[in-house]
C-alpha cells in the first residue's frame, strides 16, 4: 500500500554512508547515541551497525511529548521515558526519525545540553523542508523529503506501518 518514496536499497546505501561519516568524526572519542522513541528505533538499529566497531558506542533511548503550539517554541515538554545513562561530559548524537517542526529535537537538545553533554550532534533519517524551530545545523541527514506524511522504516500513522521496510507516502490519509 502507498507509494514508495525511498527504497530499501537507497536506505541501506545512505545509512552506510552516514555510518562511515560518524565513524570518521568520532574516531578519537566514544559516542553516546540517544534515540528518540519510538520512530527512530529502526534507523538507529541500522546506523549502529554501520559505525566502525572500533569506536566505543553507548546506546540509550528517550521519549518526550510536547504540549502546546507547534508554531512557537514555547509549550511544555514532558519526558515520558528518560535515559538510563548519564550524558554529562559525553559526546552525544541525538538520533531522530524525522525532523518536521523541529520542536521535539529542540526540547531534547535543551534537556541534554542542560545535563552537561560535552558535545551534541544530530542524526536524522529524514528532514522535511520549511520552518524548523530547531535552528542549529543538522549534522547527519539521510534524505530531504517533500512536505508529505510518510510511513515505514519505524515511522507510523496512528501506530501502524512501522514495519514497512521502506519509506512510503500513504495514498489516502
Ligand atoms: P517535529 O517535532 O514536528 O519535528 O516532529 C517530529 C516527530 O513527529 C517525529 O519524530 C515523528 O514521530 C512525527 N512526524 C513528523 N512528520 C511525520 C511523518 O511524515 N510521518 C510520521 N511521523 C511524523
Ligand atoms: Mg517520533
Amino acid at each position: 500500500m502507498g507509494t514508495t518514496l525511498i527504497t530499501q536499497e537507497e536506505l541501506r546505501a545512505r545509512i552506510a554512508e552516514l555510518g562511515r561519516q560518524i565513524s570518521n568524526d568520532c574516531v578519537s572519542q566514544g559516542v553516546t547515541l540517544v534515540g528518540i522513541l519510538r520512530g527512530s528505533f529502526v534507523f538507529l538499529a541500522d546506523l549502529i551497525r554501520a559505525i566502525s566497531p572500533e569506536i566505543p558506542i553507548e546506546v540509550d533511548f528517550m521519549s518526550v511529548s510536547s504540549y502546546g503550539d507547534a508554531t512557537t517554541t514555547s509549550g511544555t515538554v514532558h519526558i515520558e521515558k528518560d535515559l538510563g545513562v548519564s550524558v554529562s561530559g559525553k559526546h552525544v548524537i541525538i538520533v531522530e526519525d524525522i525532523v518536521d517542526t523541529g520542536l521535539t529535537l529542540l526540547h531534547v537538545y535543551n534537556i541534554l545540553s542542560e545535563r552537561g553533554a560535552k558535545s551534541l550532534r544530530v542524526a536524522t533519517l529524514l528532514e522535511k523542508p520549511g520552518n524548523s524551530k530547531y535552528n542549529r545545523p543538522l549534522d547527519y541527514v539521510g534524505f530531504k523529503i517533500p512536505d508529505k506524511f510518510v510511513v515505514g522504516f519505524g515511522l507510523d500513522y496512528a501506530q501502524r506501518y512501522r514495519n514497512l521496510p521502506d519509506i512510503r507516502v500513504l495514498d489516502e490519509i
